[in-house]
């Protein structure tokens, strides 16, 4: 049969016509009411941003200007409330992020911002508060103080396990974390090379939480020079979360490509999606039958999240569910721990005197080398729980840009007094990076705030006690990064020689 499209040609036409003419009328009334109309209207900041969402889109997609630095400039320009997208306003006093951040502030996230992450209703992304509260306590206990304490060998000790759901291979048997962090420094140290701090402590951290919730560690330490695939995939992958945020498109087209396409058009990204491949076999596996996860070494987090009793009548959470929740705790866990033990160290080597100090007192807190302290006895010495570690490490956390994000947050629908100024309810506010509150404040703060401590006490005590450590001067570390919900450090790594000390 054949069709003749050309007598339909006009209404075509005029249909594209009608609609374009539609949406422009839609964008001129939406652009004059978010100038004059909106709630937000009288606070300062640049009239793009008033306008339109696409104004900061520009800026970051286009400009590739950090919004971290735009925020700062825009501070400086327009006072410490600004305006910086119609619904968005951002400010800079400090007093600002306890009165948005708090127990009592039980605020929805927004839902513009979080979505990026693309993991449905993994409790991280969960904007609504309540919703997320379920979920967030089945694993809360997973990462109490009390069983960090009863799993911190998962973060130092040279432990064998055999590993029954690894990517690699069934039945792995691997050293920990620490111990083979250090390894790998004394073997690039006898080759007369400087090692790659920045990469080496992403490893350590990534090796570490994979551990610590999968009992699948996907050895990114064992990989020469610290060049581990996940990690260096995750680096790649780190400015699509900019995309993701302004991209509802692009988000759709990340989810329906074939990984297998996705890894040819980026061979760097095949890390990550090798690492999710490997977490959904587990996830399977265990839904299976879940006796697996009794062969897992140790008690797993997918334990926590099935268990029954916890669930209480809701739906058995589903494997994609399962594995939204496994990305977000991976993703949370390893970037922000290699991000403070690198920026903490680069300016340890900076300051020799402050170094030593602390070298010192790391020195008699662990006077033979074979005999480490536990996490517990370097953070509860007397003298260094007053004094250096825990300052060094405090420091650390306020100097590191480990999420430079401004982790928005929706004024309720009664409004807000923030810093004085009184907000109206519904459009969302955006809150000062503190530095002093790395893991954030409230009910949504960092869950894993224990082990995060437990594994910058561990790491910096043996990096300083095991080795005499020194700047790659050849190699001058640019610490430059640009924000995407984590830092993007782009510039020359921090490459530091580590001599082991003998006693
Ligand atoms: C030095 C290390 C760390 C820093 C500075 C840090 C910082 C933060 C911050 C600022 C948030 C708030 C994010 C938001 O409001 O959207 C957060 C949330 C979170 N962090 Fe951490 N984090 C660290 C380590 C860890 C570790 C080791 C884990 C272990 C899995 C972890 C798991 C989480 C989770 C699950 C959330 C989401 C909590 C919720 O939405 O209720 N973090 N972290």
């Amino acid at each position: 049969m054949n069709v003749h499209v050309y007598p339909f040609l006009p209404s075509f036409r005029l249909g594209l016509v009608v609609v374009a003419a539609v949406s422009l009328c839609y964008g001129l009334l939406r652009v004059t009411y978010n100038l004059f109309f909106h709630p937000l209207s009288h606070f300062p900041g640049p009239r793009g941003a008033a306008c339109t969402r696409l104004w900061l889109a520009y800026m970051e997609l286009v400009k590739r200007v950090s919004l971290s630095d735009l925020r700062a400039e825009l501070h400086r320009k327009y006072g410490d409330v600004v305006r910086i997208s119609p619904n968005e306003l951002h400010f800079s006093h400090p007093a600002a992020y306890n009165e948005i951040y708090n127990a009592q502030n039980k605020w929805d996230k927004d839902h513009e911002f979080y979505r990026a992450f693309d993991v449905g209703e993994a409790f991280f992304a969960q904007t609504n508060y309540l919703k997320s509260k379920h979920s967030r306590a089945l694993v809360s206990n997973f990462f109490s103080r009390q069983s960090i304490s009863e799993l911190q060998h998962l973060v130092r000790s040279l432990v064998r396990v055999s590993l029954p759901m690894s990517h690699a291979s069934p039945n792995v048997t691997f050293t920990l974390q620490l111990d083979q962090f250090c390894d790998r420094l004394k073997a690039q140290n006898r080759e007369g090379k400087s090692s790659d701090l920045y990469l080496g402590f992403q490893c350590f951290s990534a090796d570490t939480i994979t551990n610590f919730c999968f009992a699948a560690s996907f050895n990114q330490l064992s990989f020469p020079e610290f060049r581990g695939d996940i990690v260096l995939g995750i680096d790649i992958a780190m400015d699509t979360v900019t995309l993701r945020k302004f991209s509802d498109v692009f988000i759709w087209l990340l989810r329906s490509f074939p990984h297998s396409l996705l890894a040819r058009i980026s061979p760097a990204l095949k890390g990550l999606l090798t690492f999710r491949r490997a977490l959904k076999n587990q996830i399977e596996a265990i839904l299976r039958s879940p006796q697996a996860m009794d062969d897992a070494p140790h008690r797993i987090i997918y334990r926590e999240l099935l268990n029954p009793e916890a669930i209480k009548g809701r739906p058995v959470p589903t494997a994609q569910q399962l594995l939204n929740e496994a990305e977000v705790l991976f993703s949370a866990g390893s970037h922000t721990v290699g991000t403070v033990l690198m920026t903490g160290v680069y300016h340890l080597l900076h300051n020799p005197e402050t170094k030593q100090r602390l070298v010192d007192e790391v020195r008699s807190a662990w006077p033979v080398l074979d005999s480490p302290p536990s996490y517990e006895e370097l953070e509860r010495l007397p003298f260094l729980a007053s004094a250096l570690l825990t300052a060094v490490i405090k420091e650390m956390l306020r100097i590191a840009p480990a999420v430079p994000a401004g982790l928005p947050r929706v004024v309720p629908p009664s409004g807000a007094v923030i810093a004085g100024v009184r907000i109206p309810g519904g459009p969302g506010s955006k809150a000062l990076d503190n530095c002093l509150v790395a893991f954030s404040k409230g009910p949504r703060s960092c869950l894993g705030i224990n082990l995060g401590y437990c594994e910058l006490y561990l790491a910096l005590a043996y990096l300083f006690r095991r080795f005499d450590v020194r700047a790659d001067l050849a190699k001058p570390a640019d610490l430059k990064w640009s924000e995407h919900f984590l830092p993007l450090f782009e510039g020359q790594h921090l490459h530091a020689y580590c001599d082991p000390l003998d006693d």
